[in-house]
């Protein structure tokens, strides 16, 4: 039994409020495609998909006069950073075992190297599956924080995203997740 799940977070309003700011539509692929590597690679599929579904909930808008600057995007951004703690806070608030809590917060610090100083750090496997998730579903000129999609279809994609994890939980070990 997890502790908690996708649609505990997506109903809680800081998760609405900063990931309808980065891309919801984004935030539910990215999840989805977590999920996927790490069922192929073995590793925790819980942990990825909460980490690709909260990556992106660090961005601040970058404006000036009206229209997005990406100069100064690229030369002030933290999202990375400030993400893996508004997710860490969210997800203690939420009830989450500890471990996975710390797990799921580094993942999305290092999910870009954007922030960083130098490009040459050695990523566990589920950071690097946090990291080629977002690839996967990233658009020229950071459309994909623009794709949109309602409230309901979001909230379906994400119990579906549920039950594809609890089923998966269940099969690798049938009876410890009632
Ligand atoms: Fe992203």
């Amino acid at each position: 039994m997890r502790d908690v799940t996708l649609e505990n977070i997506f109903k809680h309003r800081i998760a609405q409020k900063f990931l309808n700011r980065s891309g919801m539509a984004h935030a539910i692929a990215v999840s989805y495609h977590a999920f996927n590597l790490a069922r192929d690679q073995g590793q925790d599929v819980d942990i990825a998909a909460k980490a690709g579904f909260l990556h992106d909930m660090g961005h601040y808008t970058w404006y000036r006069n009206g229209k997005w600057d990406y100069e100064l995007y690229r030369k002030n951004d933290i999202h990375a950073i400030k993400g893996a703690e508004r997710a860490h806070k969210l997800l203690i608030r939420l009830g989450e075992n500890p471990v996975k809590a710390k797990t799921i917060a580094l993942a999305i610090l290092f999910h870009t190297d954007s922030f960083l100083p130098t490009n040459d750090i050695v990523r566990t496997p589920l950071q690097q599956i946090v990291k080629w998730a977002d690839e996967k579903d990233e658009e020229e000129g950071g459309m994909h924080h623009y794709r949109t999609i309602e409230y309901d279809r979001a909230l379906k994609s994400i119990i579906r995203l549920d039950e594809m994890i609890d089923a998966f939980l269940e099969k690798e070990n049938p009876g410890q997740n009632p």
